[in-house]
C-alpha cells in the first residue's frame, strides 16, 4: 500500500501538522539516533537540531509556534530526557515521544507518541532498539515532511522497499560477519577509534559507545573530518581505527583521505563498507554490508560494529548483558 501511495501513514500520528522546525532531545544511544534523525529532517529542508537532554534543560533553544520537540527514549523513563521534554512543554512547545515502552512516562506526558515496537530489550546496552529508532525515524520524517511533492513521494518509494529488505539484510550481516576473526587481531591494543561522516557519524559515535560499554576498553568516536583537528595525536600502530564508508560519492572519498592520514601513522584500519566503496584497497580488514538505500546503510553498518563490540567483550570474558556500573533505565539526573 505504501509503495502505491508514495506516502507513509503512522496510525499513532493522525492529528499532527508538518513542523516548521524540529528539536530532538535524548541521551546515550538514543542521542545518536537523534543525531541521525536530525540529519534526515534537514535533508528534507526542515531545520532540526539534536541536543543532549542533560544539556538542553540548562540551555533550551527558542521555539516558534510550529516547532516540534521530539524526545527519543527507549525506556520512556530517562530522567534527563523527561526533564527536557517537561521544560519544552512549560515553554509551550508541542512534544512527541519516540519510545519502545507503551504507557511509559514519556509516552503519557507528550502530546504525541510513536512506538518503535522493537519488543522488550533485555541487555543493558541498547542494540536492537537503536536499529528500530533509525528505522522509525525514517518513517517519522517521511510522515511529517510529506508535502505531496514529487520529490517526496519518489524518496518514499525508494525508501520503503529498502526498509522492507532490512530485516533480511540484518540477518545476513549477523550470519556472515567476520567481526569475530577481525577483533582477534586487535585484542589488548591501547585504544579503539571509530570514524564516520554524514549519516555515518552517529554510527561511529554509537560504535564507540557500545564498544566501551561492554569491553571496558577505551574507545572514542569522531566525525572523520575532525581527526586531523586534534585526535590524530592519539593515533599510533596500537590504536585500530574502525571506519564506516559506503558508496563512492564525495563523502566516501573524503573519509578515505582521512583513512590515509591514519595509515601514515601506522594505525590498523578496519573498514565497514559495501561493495561500491574502494576503501577496501586501503583497509587491513573489511566488514561487509549489503547494498541498500544510503539512509539505511548506517543501520547495517551499526550492526557490524555491534558485533565487533560483542566479540571483543566475549573474547575478554566481560559480562555482556550486564556491564559493570550501568543500569538499563537511568531515572536520576
Ligand atoms: C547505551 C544505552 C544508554 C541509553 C540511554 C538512554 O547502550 O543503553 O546510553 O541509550 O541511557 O536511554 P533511553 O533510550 O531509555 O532514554
Amino acid at each position: 500500500r505504501h509503495e502505491l501511495s508514495g506516502s507513509v501513514s503512522l496510525e499513532e500520528l493522525s492529528d499532527i501538522d508538518s513542523p516548521g522546525s524540529v528539536q530532538l532531545v535524548a541521551c546515550g544511544t538514543s542521542y545518536h539516533a537523534a543525531l541521525y534523525v536530525a540529519r534526515l529532517f534537514r535533508a528534507r529542508g526542515v531545520p532540526a537540531q539534536a541536543h543532549l537532554a542533560s544539556e538542553y534543560v540548562t540551555a533550551p533553544a527558542p521555539f516558534d509556534s510550529d516547532s516540534l520537540l521530539i524526545g527519543i527514549t527507549q525506556s520512556g523513563e530517562t530522567a534527563d530526557t523527561l526533564s527536557a521534554l517537561r521544560e519544552a512543554q512549560r515553554r509551550g512547545a508541542s512534544t512527541l515521544a519516540v519510545t519502545n515502552v507503551v504507557g511509559s512516562t514519556a509516552a503519557r506526558e507528550c502530546d504525541h507518541v510513536v512506538y518503535i515496537r522493537a519488543g522488550p530489550e533485555i541487555g543493558v546496552a541498547a542494540t536492537k532498539t537503536f536499529s528500530s529508532q533509525l528505522a522509525t525515524g525514517n518513517l517519522l520524517v517521511e510522515r511529517l515532511c510529506a508535502s505531496g511533492t514529487k520529490r517526496t513521494s519518489e524518496s518514499t518509494r525508494e525508501l520503503i522497499p529498502a526498509l522492507r529488505d532490512l530485516p533480511n539484510q540484518l540477518q545476513s550481516v549477523i550470519d556472515n560477519s567476520t567481526a569475530k576473526s577481525v577483533v582477534e587481531e586487535y585484542v589488548d591494543y591501547d585504544a579503539y577509534f571509530f570514524i564516520g561522516r554524514g549519516l555515518h557519524r552517529p554510527v561511529a559515535l554509537e560504535g564507540a559507545l557500545k564498544f566501551k560499554e561492554i569491553t571496558y576498553e577505551h574507545a572514542e568516536g569522531f566525525a572523520a573530518g575532525e581527526l586531523k583537528h586534534g585526535p590524530l595525536a592519539l593515533v599510533t600502530q596500537r590504536t585500530p581505527i574502525f571506519a564506516v564508508v559506503t558508496g563512492n560519492g564525495e563523502r566516501a572519498q573524503k573519509t578515505i583521505s582521512n583513512i590515509k592520514e591514519v595509515q601514515a601513522r601506522d594505525a590498523p584500519v578496519v573498514a565497514v563498507t559495501d561493495e561500491q566503496s574502494e576503501v577496501r584497497r586501503y583497509a587491513n580488514y573489511t566488514l561487509e554490508i549489503p547494498q541498500t538505500h544510503p539512509r539505511i546503510a548506517p543501520v547495517l553498518a551499526n550492526t557490524q560494529l555491534q558485533l565487533v563490540a560483542y566479540h571483543m567483550a566475549d573474547r575478554m570474558n566481560r559480562s555482556i548483558d550486564k556491564p559493570r556500573n550501568l543500569a538499563k533505565s537511568v531515572t536520576v539526573e
